[in-house]
């Protein structure tokens, strides 16, 4: 029976996948859920128990928000799973950390999104994720190398969510690579999509240009893959209101909102804010756990349907 193996801090999204799992049509096996025990040392090491038998089949769901604790739990916890007898891995995180740092932007900068895509595919056999940066580097299996990368979009569902809480909306994308989101978003909702310019001197200095369009009385909804001091969202915000939008109200796939993010939105003249579940915050209303089994069930047949030589290739000895 597969597992879907978790950590306690994200039991809430972890039981919402396995419900998913559950209730998807043609399903595979049914899915077990367990968690790895956690004990943090004084000295900030930590030590982990994953159930002592595990089968064939395992999914570790982890959002990589927090990153740099969570990269070294995965660090321990996948090749530990593999000792006690998972033969076919996935990593299940919604969100995906150091995707953004695809380039050496300065001789020696270290390319963050190819070292960290590099260690995971050596740790899992699959990656299933929601709406990963990809800018510079076009898809997810060129980022992480693994034998199934599997980069879902939550962009109509947010576009869906835009459209019936303000209907006739415009979505804005805040920069150039948003453009991707923002009109997957707009073709799936029937709205209209405009994207802007943004420069960013430093993490919390940006600058956000509006493409030319009256936006004078409109509802405007700024769409993005994610937020995190929130500047980008509160420049475009206070751009719009500037221009006379009725209201700016913002939907992320990722709501990572560090500090003071979400005030200063507020203060450049957001509204509302919406996000997916893949980062728990008190703006998530949309659940990935339908898209991620649905997701998951896809690649655990594929791999049975692509017969034993695949999956033998797959399958770690
Ligand atoms: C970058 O292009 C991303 O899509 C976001 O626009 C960016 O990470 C948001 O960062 P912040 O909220 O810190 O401005």
């Amino acid at each position: 029976m597969p597992l879907l193996l978790a950590f306690d801090d994200e039991a809430a999204p972890a039981q919402r996948l396995l419900a998913a799992l559950h209730a998807t049509a043609g399903a595979t096996e049914p899915w077990t859920l367990a968690f790895v025990q956690r004990h943090r040392f004084p000295d900030g090491e930590w030590r982990l128990r994953l159930p002592p038998e595990l089968p064939a089949e395992v999914a570790l769901y982890r959002s990589l928000h927090q990153p740099n604790d969570k990269l070294v739990e995965l660090l321990l916890a996948a090749p530990a799973a593999r000792e006690l007898g998972a033969r076919r891995l996935w990593l299940v995180a919604p969100y995906l950390a150091y995707m953004r740092q695809d380039a050496a932007f300065s001789p020696g900068e270290v390319v963050s999104q190819r070292h960290v895509g590099r260690w995971l595919a050596a740790a899992f056999d699959g990656l299933i994720t929601v709406d990963p940066h990809l800018h510079r580097v076009a898809t997810l299996a060129e980022a992480v190398p693994v034998a199934q990368a599997r980069a879902l979009s939550a962009a109509a569902l947010l576009g869906a969510l835009a459209a019936q809480r303000r209907p006739g909306a415009l979505l804005l994308g805040p920069d150039k690579e948003s453009a991707q989101w923002v009109r997957q978003a707009a073709d799936a909702a029937r709205l209209q999509a405009a994207v802007a310019r943004k420069v960013r001197r430093g993490d919390r200095d940006v600058e956000v240009a509006l493409p030319a369009l009256d936006v004078r009385g409109r509802a405007v909804v700024i769409l993005d893959d994610m937020a995190s001091t929130g500047r980008t969202v509160a420049r475009a915000a206070a751009a719009l209101r500037a221009a006379g939008a009725a209201s700016v109200d913002v939907a992320v796939t990722h709501a990572l909102f560090v500090g003071d993010a979400l005030a200063v939105m507020k203060a450049a003249g957001v509204g509302e804010v919406w996000s997916t579940d893949s980062v728990p915050h008190a703006s998530n209303a949309v659940p990935l756990a339908p898209l991620l089994a649905a997701a998951l069930h896809r690649s655990v047949r594929s791999f049975q349907i692509s017969g034993n030589s695949t999956t033998s290739s797959i399958l770690r000895k």
